[in-house]
């Protein structure tokens, strides 16, 4: 019975330690703001989720599914940052950066069809708060499982 316990502790400790492991490893990709770049998308709707100005960056090796639609190669990568709406002279331009979020395919995420869903605070620390099925992945399914979840196309980046 001791040994069942000591046993159990042990693998708590080390499942506990493991999980801040893999956590802290999620960074947001070094250089991302080089990649190719859309044009800003705009929400104005305040109760929506999205709110804000869109700029949204997808990697080289994501690119060419992106194009022609299929599926994404493992490694693939998307980040959007989001920034608060400021108006100027009636112009709608860009505020503060609120938010950052990653996909990146990595077939271990079997929850969330094979992408890693990650959201970053303005300055790049992970989100840990966020549900990647809840907060992300359930969205996604619902508008793009044919797209393999992504759900923004190439024709309305550029
Ligand atoms: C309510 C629906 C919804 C939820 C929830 C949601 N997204 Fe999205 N996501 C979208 C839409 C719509 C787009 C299309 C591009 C845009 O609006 O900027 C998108 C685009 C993206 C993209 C660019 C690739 C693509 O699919 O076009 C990434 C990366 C992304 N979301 C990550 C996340 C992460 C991480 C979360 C959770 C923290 C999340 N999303 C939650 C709707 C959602």
């Amino acid at each position: 019975m001791r040994i069942l316990i000591v046993g159990a502790v042990v693998f708590v400790l080390v499942a506990a330690s493991y999980n801040r492991a893999s956590a802290a490893g999620i960074a947001l990709p070094k250089g991302y703001e080089k990649w190719d770049k859309s044009r800003e998308k705009i929400v104005s709707d305040k109760s929506s989720l999205f709110y804000g100005i869109h700029h949204l960056y997808v990697d080289k090796k994501a690119m060419s599914a992106y194009r022609s639609g299929g599926k994404y190669p493992e490694g693939s990568q998307f980040v959007v940052d989001f920034y608060n709406i400021k108006v100027e002279g009636g112009k709608q331009v860009k505020g503060k950066k609120n938010m950052v979020v990653l996909m990146k395919k990595d077939k271990s995420q079997k929850a969330t069809g094979g992408w890693l869903f990650a959201g970053f605070t303005p300055d790049g620390k992970l989100n840990k708060s966020l549900d990647p099925v809840k907060n992300c992945f359930e969205c996604h399914a619902k508008d793009a499982a044919a797209a393999d979840y992504v759900i923004s196309k190439y024709s309305d980046f550029r």
